[in-house]
């Protein structure tokens, strides 16, 4: 039977490629705690008006690349193409902002869907962190969400990353950026592609930001935001630059900057990183601030700020670089069983040491010592605990240390114990001695060995 692919623009996640996606979201989930981020996770499928509001009409996103459907009470839904829209949506239809805590800080992670042309670090179904500050109107926000942004990066590992920032100004000073936009390329529009055609209607900032060679021409040319900016907008400006400086973090000021998406007004910014093999797989990351968009999806006045990572970008740079080395698939020890007669108590073993936290796996079939061990290898065991019909008669394990090729013989009842201690268990799962191990747990419960928890 013919086999059936994946969809076009779409990857599985295998194994340790999995695991590092989780990895990477603890990661930026802890920096964010450490912010007072707390999670908000909303459906992969929305109204479709949410996003046509939300993110633009204009944008290539909602004209062109949404996926798109009517469900089967007429509906009609689209696949979240970004993750701002759906939080701002909850943080409304919860009233989430009905309280004196502002701002609202969220964090989330999850697949987005654009059905764009695929191509290197450009997919059709791709994941996101993004974080969401809702209700803050200060420069320290947005300062607060940069560093929080780039102090994510250094804590995966990032060096030197780019930090562009511009502003788009807001209220009036846009509208007539936009004005002065719109009598630029107005001689020049029957030349431009259709697209700019459309933008020049509905978001003529969008035509800055158009691939089609000519119109990147035009752009050169076009006015630009710096002349437009207020005083209060060039200083917000130079606070975030200066103040990242304090922090050592280096930041371009961009005046053609402008991002994909509709909702932002004010500080913008983008971070790229280019890997050693010079190969560009587009922005890490960009976010900014949005003063309308709680309003223009039926909330209260308040402002948000907020940024996404790609996490496919991130991926592929951090695993060029070597920096996802550590993040694999490991057992700790491999349980190899000889004959039916031992299967029993090899099985029960295997129990008690998952149990306790250890990392295990066992053969349930016969094979030959050279390929079991080969396996053990391979999933990066160090140990194999042997269980034949001889051990199974005297109660002992066999305990081989797979580097040094040594072994011990372990009674039954002390071989969990010796295990945990040999594999250098402490506290992982931080606990308070509440375990049914028989470690010494000192007063605090710190000094406990074992991973387990009577409790789980
Ligand atoms: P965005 O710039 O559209 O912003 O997307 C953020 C990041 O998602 C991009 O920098 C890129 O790394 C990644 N990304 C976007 N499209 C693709 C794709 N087709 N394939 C792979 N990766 C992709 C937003 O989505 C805003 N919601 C960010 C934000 C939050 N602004 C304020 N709050």
């Amino acid at each position: 039977m013919a086999t059936i692919n994946s969809p076009k623009g779409t990857h599985d996640l295998i194994g340790d490629e999995a695991l590092a996606y989780n990895y990477m979201i603890d990661i930026c989930s802890e920096v964010a705690s450490y912010y007072g981020y707390t999670p908000l996770a909303t459906p992969i499928f929305e109204a479709n008006e949410l996003f046509a509001r939300g993110v633009g009409d204009a944008t290539d996103i909602v004209r062109k690349e949404m996926y798109i459907f009517e469900d089967k009470g007429k509906r009609i839904m689209a696949l979240r193409p970004e993750g701002t829209a759906g939080v701002v949506r909850s943080v409304i239809a919860n009233k989430l902002y009905a309280t004196n805590d502002l701002p609202l800080r969220y964090f989330y992670s999850g697949p987005m869907f654009r059905y764009e042309r695929p191509q290197l670090g450009r997919y059709r179904q791709f994941h996101q962190f993004g974080v969401e500050s809702i209700g803050g109107a200060t420069i320290y926000d947005d300062l607060e969400v940069i560093l929080l942004a780039i102090h994510t990066l250094q804590a995966l590992g990032f060096e030197n990353i780019t930090t562009k920032i511009n502003s788009l100004s807001s209220g009036e000073t846009r509208e007539t950026y936009k004005a002065a936009l719109k009598a630029y390329y107005k001689p020049h529009l029957p030349q431009m592609c259709a697209d700019c055609q459309v933008r020049y209607e509905q978001n003529p900032l969008r035509m800055l930001d158009c691939k089609v060679e000519s119109d990147m021409i035009l752009a050169k040319s076009a006015p630009k935001i710096s002349d437009f900016l207020t005083a209060k907008d060039e200083e917000d400006l130079t606070f975030v630059k200066e103040a990242l400086l304090g922090f050592g973090i280096e930041t371009e000021i961009d005046y053609s900057l402008v991002r994909g998406l509709d909702y932002y007004s004010g500080i913008i910014f983008e971070f790229a990183y280019i890997p050693s093999s010079k190969k560009d797989y587009g922005a890490i990351g960009g976010g900014g601030r949005y003063d309308k968009l709680v309003s223009m999806i039926g909330g209260p006045d308040l402002e948000g700020i907020g940024f996404a990572f790609g996490l496919e970008r991130l991926y592929h740079i951090l695993k060029e670089e070597g920096k996802l080395d550590h993040v694999k698939a490991q057992d700790d020890l491999m349980i190899i069983s000889v004959g039916e007669e031992a299967r029993n108590d090899a099985f029960a073993l295997l129990t008690s040491l998952r149990t306790h936290g250890v990392r295990a796996i066992m053969n349930f079939t016969d094979k030959s010592f050279k390929s079991l061990f080969k396996i053990a290898e391979g999933r990066g065991a160090k140990y194999a605990l042997i269980l034949g019909a001889d051990e199974v008669a005297n109660e002992n394990v066999t305990v081989r240390d797979l580097a040094a090729q040594t072994q011990v013989s372990i009674p039954y009842n002390e071989i969990t114990k010796y295990m945990l201690d040999t594999l250098g268990f402490n506290h992982a799962h931080h606990h308070d001695g509440d375990c049914d191990c028989d470690h010494d747990h000192g007063a605090d419960g710190h000094e406990c060995k074992c991973r387990s928890r009577k409790d789980k």
